[in-house]
């Protein structure tokens, strides 16, 4: 099926995705294609509309990104985003410096002030907060050019020339913090673009399959799965895309929550699919034992994955493709996956940790470009139930990255036992679905007690509950006293080696959503 396109053209921006993403949620089909593609490949595409997304470079620096010139001479509507608007002034005829302290940088929320009759600002309230983080400023604006927002400190917040189609804001209306940021997006798209909103999540299904199909020919799939809804729904649409050339393996690798091997074995058992469960507790134990770092945790789990893949794939026979679930907060938290430029925050088991040797002819990853709210839209229309579409997230590390420092088996009872008790009053109280993802971990941390008149010297459970969409930002959520009670007088009564319960009241960031 055919859909109209809007090309996002990278400039290496943290917020690219976001801006697709933000795209796709107005109803528009969008490709991200990094600045350096030819004009040519960019024209075969017909796009209605191109945005230019921001960049941590300065336009009049020589190396820095730049564009082709005639992009601005074939007609297509163009927004520029931050970096992406410098570069329009810088070609069209305006002058881009940087900023002097006192002047016109801007990092941040910013009070802002719109011309509503610009078509990008139609129908919005005159004032709204943006949220800024540019250093460079736009001394003189290109001639043609109205100038249709500003701030105290900037008198060029946004500049248009809407006979031409082109567009620049300084801020990024990508992100939350901009408050009608996406109703901006959505202007630029549908006001200056022409955009039918012809594009759905069932449009989205329809290509992956068919590049799976495509990709995958008459070859054998080996997908992981650990049960959670993102290898849920990777095993749905593979399973859609060539059902019978597809083998699910489960493994266990002992840092499940307690009972989860059984359910996530007795659940899948149920699909018409070829599942295998391998039990590998031993082996990934042992190779964990007396490891503390975080990342070496992460790095030896995503290994040991790895080489149980391979292993079943050999059973199997002629397997060339390994599925992964994985999703873009995976993939940029753990840098990029090597070529954006963005800081590793952990590595991801399934991006970061993999080893550098992968004995597959290639890794299959159809969720890679898409959030977490995306994926579950998608495995509702892949006809998943809704029990499994909203679960919550369990990390493929399992507990191993939620017992801080040394993982030993004794540690993993405790933080199961403790962990169950916290979902288990969650449940009791039906506050599942005020919260995105709950759990426990086990501190590294032991501390006096008293108990029954005698001294404790034992550990210090946490409890973590956030509140997010997208799982890269997120905030704790506000459990009700008596909750956290119940949860911190059983966990002490029920389970051995605990005499302190704290719950973490942190956001994310600036903390992340796991321990480790
Ligand atoms: P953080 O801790 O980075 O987590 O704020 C964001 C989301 O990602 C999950 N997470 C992982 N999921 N493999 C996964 O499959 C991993 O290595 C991994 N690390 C974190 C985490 O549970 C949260 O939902």
């Amino acid at each position: 099926m055919s859909h109209q396109t809007v090309i996002v053209l990278d400039f290496g921006g943290q917020y690219n995705q976001l801006i697709a993403r933000r795209v796709r949620e107005c109803g528009v089909y969008c490709e991200v294609k990094p600045y350096t593609t030819p004009l040519s490949q960019l024209r075969a595409m017909e796009p209605i509309g191109i945005i230019f997304t921001g960049g941590p470079g300065s336009v009049y620096d020589q190396d820095s990104p730049q564009v082709d010139p005639d992009i601005f001479t074939w007609g297509v509507p163009v927004l520029g985003i931050c970096y992406g608007c410098q570069l329009i002034a810088h070609n069209l005829g305006g002058r881009v410096t940087a900023a002097q302290a006192d002047s016109a940088r801007e990092y941040g929320k910013t009070e802002t002030f719109f011309n509503t009759g610009c078509k990008l600002f139609k129908g919005l309230p005159e004032e709204g907060i943006t949220w800024m983080s540019h250093g460079d400023y736009m001394e003189k604006v290109p001639e043609g050019f109205a100038l249709v927002a500003h701030s105290d400190a900037c008198p060029n917040v946004a500049i248009c020339d809407e006979a031409r189609g082109f567009y620049g804001v300084q801020f990024h209306p990508e992100v939350n913090h901009t408050v009608n940021g996406t109703a901006m997006l959505r202007n630029f798209l549908y006001e200056v673009c022409g955009a039918v909103g012809d594009w759905t999540m069932g449009d989205y299904k329809q290509t992956a399959i068919r590049q799976i199909r495509e990709k995958v020919g008459d070859g054998k799939v080996l997908l992981a799965l650990s049960g959670g809804v993102d290898s849920s729904v990777a095993a749905a649409l593979v399973a859609e895309a060539v059902g019978s050339q597809l083998t699910c393996v489960f493994v266990d690798h002992g840092l499940m929550r307690l009972n989860e091997g059984d359910e996530v074995e007795a659940a899948f058992r149920k699909w018409e699919l070829k599942f295998v469960r391998v039990n590998a507790e031993e082996r990934f134990l042992s190779k964990l034992a007396g490891v503390t770092e975080p990342e070496r945790k992460r790095k030896i789990i995503g290994e040991e994955f790895i080489r149980v893949f391979e292993a079943e794939a050999k059973k199997i026979g002629k397997v060339d493709y390994l599925c992964q679930g994985t999703i873009y907060p995976d993939v940029i938290e753990s840098g990029g996956g090597g070529k954006s430029g963005a800081a590793v925050i952990k590595s991801h088991h399934n991006v970061g940790g993999l080893p550098d040797y992968v004995d597959f002819k290639e890794i299959i990853e159809p969720l890679r470009l898409l959030f977490k709210d995306e994926v579950r839209q998608l495995g509702r229309e892949l006809g998943l139930p809704e029990y499994l579409v909203m679960r919550q997230p369990f990390p493929g590390p399992g507990l191993g990255i939620r017992v801080i420092g040394e993982i030993t088996k004794d540690k993993l009872d405790i933080v199961r036992k403790a962990d169950f008790i916290f979902r288990d009053e969650i449940a009791k109280a039906h506050l599942e679905g005020t919260m995105s993802q709950y759990f426990a971990a086990l501190t590294n941390m032991r501390s006096v007690g008293v108990m029954g008149d005698g001294r404790t010297y034992d550990y210090a459970v946490a409890l973590r509950s956030v509140t997010t969409s997208d799982f890269m930002t997120a905030d704790w959520t506000r459990i009700p006293y008596e909750v956290l009670d119940r949860v911190s007088v059983r966990i002490v009564n029920e389970v051995s080696h605990v005499n302190r319960v704290l719950y973490d009241i942190t956001s994310k960031p600036p903390a992340t959503i796991e321990w480790e």
